[in-house]
């Protein structure tokens, strides 16, 4: 069947030279790619590579005659399955948010009845910056699709979220957006003949550029499936579980962990992370209290704020301690981490790991176990149901928070349904944390992908927007990391 007819669109920034990946990725998976250079990505790439990796012309500016004639801008932003914007500067997320159509770029995404993918590339601060959110709302409101940009080392010597998603990232979107299932897995149209991965896009239409010199074989290019995780370049501290990292595929149902490590100068840097030196302890997941061999009591935990928590302090510099309940996730690149199942476990892992710098006590720990756990499995036995009497755990951040090892800095979750905040604000004193992060759990957060939090200290509180559990893991780990300092 035909591939997907991507318009990328190639942004002013450092990134950009990952664009000319993206083009290998898509063709490979049997896709058709016309290339747009604004003025600012022609700074860093060139239209030849584009031309020579798309196979395609690439158009650069809105005043080419030769291009009106043939096709026309218009024409061009209704020809592709999707628009793709690689990197998207916070110039271009801004101008595309205030509908400036003052260049090819603009004017496409103007004129398109498409959809449109963005993946961003800037500085932490530019992307954190009020203007930059705002127009990221902006255009997620308007149904752009704005991936999360990756947290790392940045070109410019600082830290934190804005490099661009990997190309692998932004292919496996681009896969989502447009029902990846349907299309070729790369090895299928691996040996295509020319002209068969056109998929559909009319070459009357889009003029074809005389194909450059064979494109050099791909040794770089990595297979353009869907990508859940990937092993780090990380020396310094090696995953104690590679195993749940190269075999991913082995949970059903896990999350896409992008591993936060990958591409990064190695740990060469890490003395320069703002967490380097600290040790992190974090609990996560539900705990498994049994009743019998086959039964237990659990809740709906998924582990997922909690293990994006541990990935963000490694990508930090930490050394991170992860003793997590039962889940179906695997261990973030260079995360220690220690598997429990009871409560009781859990408080025995999280002493044993002590001492530590920062706890982040994330674990939805059960409150009760069964006071006597059965032997054997209990049978009906034809009249009432069995009386489940039940024994208070061990409440593990409280012992932590009031025990001689307290770590310098202990945070604790509040899962509520009602009265969030005033929960949230009485569980800081009963448990002597220092800050409470309260989530309301009334609708799908647990087990979802998004949180919405409020950071409760004795200072006040702070309402966080609404934003994915790894943007949380992120803005929490710098808090933290601003607060250790
Ligand atoms: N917690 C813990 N040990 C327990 C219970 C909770 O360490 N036995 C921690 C959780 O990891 C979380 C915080 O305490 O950081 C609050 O958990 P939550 O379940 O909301 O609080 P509870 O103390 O169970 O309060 P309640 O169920 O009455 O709301």
């Amino acid at each position: 069947m035909a591939g997907p007819r991507i318009l990328l669109i190639v942004g002013g920034g450092i990134a950009a030279y990952k664009a000319c990946e993206l083009v290998r990725l898509i063709r490979k998976g049997g896709g058709e790619v016309v290339c747009v250079l604004t003025e600012g990505g022609a700074q860093f790439v060139t239209a030849m590579s584009l031309a020579a990796l798309s196979e395609n012309e690439v158009h650069t500016t809105l005043w080419n005659l030769k291009d009106e004639v043939e096709i026309g801008h218009i024409q061009l932003s209704r020809q592709a399955d999707l628009i793709v914007v690689c990197p998207a500067t916070a110039d271009l997320l801004a101008r595309m948010a205030m509908g400036v159509a003052d260049d090819l770029a603009t004017t496409i995404l103007l004129a398109t009845d498409k959809p449109v993918l963005a993946a961003p590339a800037m500085n932490v601060r530019m992307w954190r910056h009020e203007a930059t959110v705002r127009n990221v709302a902006r255009l997620r409101a308007d149904g752009v699709v704005v991936m999360e940009p990756d947290a790392g080392e940045m070109a410019c010597g600082e830290f934190g979220p804005g490099r661009l998603p990997e190309p692998e990232a932004v292919w496996a979107a681009i896969r989502a957006r447009l029902g990846g299932e349907a299309l070729p897995e790369p090895e299928a149209v691996e040996g295509d003949e020319e002209g068969e991965g056109l998929g559909g896009l009319s070459p009357d239409l889009i003029a074809r550029a005389e194909p450059a010199a064979e494109t050099e074989p791909d040794a770089v290019a990595p297979a353009a499936g869907p990508i859940l995780v990937k092993k780090g370049k990380a020396k310094a501290a090696p995953p104690t579980d590679p195993d749940a990292i190269e075999r991913p595929e082995r949970h059903a149902g896990e999350i896409a962990a992008a591993d936060p490590l990958a591409d990064q100068p190695d740990f060469a840097g890490a003395e320069h992370r703002p967490l380097n030196g600290k040790h992190v302890l974090v609990t996560a997941g539900p705990t498994h209290e049994p009743i019998d061999p086959v039964r237990f009591i659990a809740n709906r935990s998924s582990g997922r704020q909690g293990y994006a928590i541990a990935a963000a302090a490694a990508a930090y510099g930490a050394r991170v301690t992860l003793v997590s309940g039962p889940v179906a996730l695997a261990t973030p690149p260079g995360v220690d981490r220690v598997d429990v199942e009871t409560a009781r476990e859990m408080a025995e892992a999280v002493a044993a790991a002590l001492p530590a710098d920062a706890a982040i006590m994330v674990a939805a720990v059960a409150d009760w176990r069964s006071k006597d756990v059965a032997g054997e499995k209990l049978k009906k036995r034809g009249s009432a149901p069995p009386a489940l009497q039940l024994a208070e755990n061990p409440d593990i951040l409280a012992t932590v928070a009031s025990g001689r090892k307290r770590p310098k800095l202990v945070v604790g979750f509040a899962a509520e349904t009602e009265n969030v905040v005033a929960n949230a604000q009485d569980k800081l004193k009963r448990k002597a944390a220092d800050w409470i992060v309260a989530n309301d759990v009334s609708g799908d957060v647990m087990g979802g992908a998004d949180n919405q939090v409020h950071i409760v200290t004795k200072q006040g509180v702070e309402d966080w927007p609404h934003a994915s559990k790894e943007e949380v893991a992120r803005r929490l780990i710098e808090k933290i990391a601003d607060a250790l300092a």
